[in-house]
Formats: structure tokens, C-alpha cells, sequence
């Protein structure tokens, strides 16, 4: 029986206390014993950007963390972003501009587009370039991710006005 710890975080916005296997990793906290199945686990080593979650607020590989190191802190994965079902205008505009093939890379695309959006609400093309640059993407081509990350800053800004 492996050493089991208990860890108190916030996901999405809500408590979560629980009894976890000390080497149980990130990726697993948030599919398995969360249900989260949002964030994707594609390389499993941290190079591709398919598990990225924000952790207070910075993206992280899920797949390279504890779940016992988020004991403390804050996660938002994909399922938190939009509220009410109503999705927001960055995934709107990933819809829109056709940013999405089979989807796999894509919430974790869009969780690096967030932070990004989040320190820089109106990025420029390179800085969009460098900051989803950890996520591979085998089907776009990259061009209308990109484009739709500028199309949501600038709605995003819209909003705000
Ligand atoms: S699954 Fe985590 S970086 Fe690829
Ligand atoms: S849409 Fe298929 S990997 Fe990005």
C-alpha cells in the first residue's frame, strides 16, 4: 500500500480536500479521481503541452507534477474557464477560426493562451508564438491558433471597454 497524504487545493473555484497516494501525479488527481478528463496526457514527459493546467494562474505540464505539490494552491483546468456554459470569447474564437482538428492539443492550447492573455491582453504574433510554443499542435499548422488568439485579445478588450 503505497504512502497515501492529504491535500487541501482549489479547482475550478471549488475546495477540494482528499486522500491520495503520495506519487500519484497531477494528470491523474485531475482525470481519475476528479473526473476531469479535460486535460489530455499525450507524451507523458513534458514535451508536448497537452496536460497544461493553470496553476495559481501560470501554466504547468500536469503530467510532470505531484498531485501532493498542488496541496496549497489554486488549479484551473479547461472545465473552468467558461461559466454558466457559456463559453469564452477565447474559445469562441478558437471555434470561429477553425483553430481545432481533432482537438487534442486543445485545451491545453488554449489554457497557455489564457495566461498569455492574461499578462498580455493584446500579443503580438511572436509573442503568441512564444507563448504557446510549449503545446504542440499536429493538425493546424499553427497559423489559425494564432489567429485566434489575437481575435480573442481583442475581444477581451472589447469586453472591457
Ligand atoms: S502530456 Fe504533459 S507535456 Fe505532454
Ligand atoms: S487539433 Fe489535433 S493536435 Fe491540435
Amino acid at each position: 500500500m503505497p504512502d497515501q497524504v492529504t491535500i487541501e487545493c482549489i479547482v475550478n473555484g471549488k475546495q477540494v480536500r482528499t486522500s491520495i497516494p503520495s506519487g500519484m501525479l497531477l494528470t491523474e488527481l485531475l482525470r481519475d479521481v476528479l473526473g476531469l478528463t479535460g486535460t489530455k496526457v499525450a507524451c507523458g514527459k513534458g514535451e508536448c503541452g497537452a496536460c497544461t493546467v493553470l496553476l495559481d494562474d501560470e501554466p504547468v505540464n500536469a503530467c510532470l507534477m505531484l498531485a501532493a505539490q498542488v496541496n496549497g494552491h489554486s488549479i484551473v483546468t479547461i472545465e473552468g474557464l467558461a461559466s454558466d456554459n457559456e463559453a469564452t470569447a477565447l474559445q469562441q474564437a478558437f471555434v470561429e477560426e477553425g483553430a481545432i482538428q481533432c482537438g487534442y492539443c486543445t485545451p491545453g492550447m488554449i489554457l497557455a493562451a489564457e495566461a498569455l492573455l492574461r499578462r498580455k491582453p493584446e500579443p503580438s504574433e511572436e509573442e503568441i508564438r512564444e507563448g504557446i510554443s510549449g503545446n504542440l499542435c499536429r493538425c493546424t499548422g499553427y497559423t489559425k491558433i494564432i489567429q485566434a488568439v489575437q481575435k480573442a485579445g481583442v475581444l477581451r478588450m472589447r469586453q472591457k471597454a
